[in-house]
């Protein structure tokens, strides 16, 4: 399998650092992608890294991705709730996909406990903070293989 991986961050995470850090912490989506980089090039692996608040862009990302990439890591953000057009895209993609949460949305208001998109995750971190990013490339790594 490819060992090019896509992490894909949906809307308001470019706000990452800003908004409400007492829920998401004080790191920006550029440290985290940093971050992931680093680790990736420890890896082996390739990242494309990606935000949007956009659906459309989402999709048109993970459509990039078929035939393209090992697997798919995303943070659907507020669209995890909402999208069943994420989940269709997803299921249009074969490799592993890890679905991403920095805070735990189950411990959140109940609107934030149902995702369309865990029906398609082949792993989902929720609650560990920009780590899950880490966590979700490392067991990426690890369900792509050698390549
Ligand atoms: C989030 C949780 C979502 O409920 C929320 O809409 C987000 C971020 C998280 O990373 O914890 O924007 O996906």
């Amino acid at each position: 399998m490819s060992r090019l991986v896509y992490i894909l961050n949906g809307p308001n995470l470019n706000l990452l650092g800003l908004r409400q850090p007492a829920i998401y912490g004080n790191e920006t989506l550029a440290d985290v992608e940093r971050d992931c980089l680093a680790l990736a090039a420890d890896l082996g692996l390739t990242v494309r890294f990606h935000q949007s608040n956009r659906e459309y862009e989402l999709i048109d990302w993970i459509h990039q991705a078929r035939g393209e990439a090992g697997g798919i890591a995303i943070n659907p953000a507020a669209f995890t709730h909402t999208s069943v057009a994420i989940l269709d895209a997803l299921n249009a993609f074969d490799g592993p996909v890890i679905e991403v949460h920095i805070s735990n949305v189950h411990k959140r208001e109940p609107f934030r406990h149902h995702s369309f998109v865990s029906g398609r995750a082949d792993g989902v971190i929720a609650g560990c903070g920009t780590q899950g990013y880490l966590l979700a490339l490392r067991r990426l790594d690890r369900l792509i293989g050698g390549g």
